[in-house]
């Protein structure tokens, strides 16, 4: 059921100001990756990243149909995002690592807003998070898989 000014708002903007950064380093693991598995991982990136342009858009829609305002600006994005940008230059596998640290991070607070969206009764936002989560956790295997940990 949808829900006209739900007290989910404020989050989902926060989860989307961090889908904006994530998918901004994201880019720039994927022009700036170097070593023996640039091909996997230059391409693994882009993957990531496109795929995080179509839930940051899920986000922000949801927003809208929830009576919300989405978060628009980048400078919007930084100031609310708990994920943090990278710009340092990095060994393959520490991106990797970021890259799981950040998925892990996303998990955990979609997880819990998933729970409060099932409290209210907001299956739509339930589904759509739980999807998130799901297909995270392949990536993250995936991702683990490469640096073996
Ligand atoms: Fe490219």
């Amino acid at each position: 059921m949808t829900q006209k000014n739900s007290p989910l708002l404020a989050e989902l903007n926060l989860l989307l100001a961090d889908y904006q950064v994530f998918y901004q380093k994201l880019r720039t693991y994927h022009w700036t990756v170097t070593g023996p598995h640039f091909l996997a991982l230059h391409a693994q990136f882009e993957a990531m990243y496109t795929d995080v342009a179509l839930k940051a858009d899920a986000v922000a829609e949801r927003v809208l149909m929830l009576g919300g305002r989405p978060v628009t600006t980048l400078a919007e994005a930084l100031r609310l995002a708990r994920l943090k940008e990278d710009g340092e230059p990095r060994a393959a596998e520490a991106m990797i690592r970021h890259v799981l640290g950040d998925l892990e991070s996303l998990a955990k607070v979609q997880r819990a807003l998933s729970g409060k969206a099932g409290e209210l009764g907001d299956q739509s936002t339930v589904n759509l998070l739980d999807g998130f989560v799901d297909e995270q956790e392949k990536t993250a295997w995936m991702l683990r898989a490469t640096i073996a940990v």
